[in-house]
Parts: C-alpha cells; structure tokens; sequence
C-alpha cells in the first residue's frame, strides 16, 4: 500500500470528470487499498479517486473510529428517496481546514460495485447519506465548496492558494 498525493481546491484536476470502471481487477483493488490507507492518514471519512488524480468511478468511505467499517462504492448511481434537504457543516480533504453548511437529500438509495466488483443496492441515511452524496460530486468534478456562495468560495480559495504558495 502507498500513501498518495491529495489534490487540493482550487486545483483544476478536481473538475475531471470520473470514467466508469470497466473491470474490478488487481490495478483497482490496488488503488482502493492505496485510498483507505491515505484517508486513515488523513483522518478523513471518504476519499474519491479524483482526489488522488485517477478519473475513475472509485469512492472509499469509513464512519467508524477504527478502521473497522470500510466501504467501497465503484461506478456508483443514486436515487433520491427523501428529497426533503438536510443542512451538514462538511469538510472536505481537498479543502483542509474549513467548514460549511451543504444542503442535500436525505435519503438515497445506491447501487454500485463493492471491492470484489459484485453488484449491491441499499438505501443509506444519517452520515453515510451525506458522504456518499459529497464523494459522488468529487467524480462528476464539484466540490462542496460549489454549493456556498461566490465571495464565500473565493475567499476560501484565495487562504488555500496563499498556504500552497507558502509550502512551495
Ligand atoms: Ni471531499
């Protein structure tokens, strides 16, 4: 396993538009063990692969405290079950160190590849709900960030630039 680089906003490499996953083979179980091992390190709780600057329908995804409930969603596709909005303050690996309130439906259901590259389907809530909605967006090429307002973005964008300069 290996730790890989994470993009960060405002990186245009972040607006790459994921390509579905033709084979669940050695190279995409290699990149799925690579993503939950720079998430774990990251403290995060999901990562997509656009954020690791491969453009595949990849996304990991762990809710729990220790490393104990890994999940994996290749090529997934979402219907909303309950489009009634719930407001989350999301972070995002990709924008270290701000939060902000996104609106998104609450409950959705999923169907997708796992890591073995079988088909399930479940309907997701809570946390799980709002995560997989927030990695889904990095594969079609948006960021949370796209949700807030203009000055809002721009100001975000403008303290990232300043501490990618600083550490250049
Ligand atoms: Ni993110």
């Amino acid at each position: 396993m290996a730790i890989r680089q994470i993009l960060e906003f405002p990186d245009p490499r972040l607006r790459t538009r994921a390509a579905a996953v033709d084979v669940v083979d050695s190279r995409i179980t290699k990149l799925i063990d690579d993503m939950f091992e720079t998430m774990y390190e990251a403290n995060g709780i999901g990562l997509a692969a656009t954020q690791v600057d491969v453009h595949e329908q990849v996304i990991v995804i762990d809710l729990s405290n220790n490393k104990e409930n890994p999940r994996v969603f290749i090529n997934p596709k979402i219907e909303v079950i309950d489009p009634e909005l719930d407001g989350f303050e999301e972070g995002c690996l990709s924008v270290p160190g701000f939060n902000e309130s996104v609106e998104r439906p609450k409950i959705v259901k999923v169907s997708a590849l796992d890591r073995e590259g079988n088909e399930f389907t479940e309907t997701l809530k809570g946390l799980l709900a709002i995560c997989l909605q927030h990695e889904m967006d990095h594969l079609a090429g948006k960021l949370f960030v796209d949700y807030l307002s203009p000055a809002k973005r721009q100001r975000i964008r403008q303290r990232l630039e300043k501490e990618q300069r600083r550490r250049a």
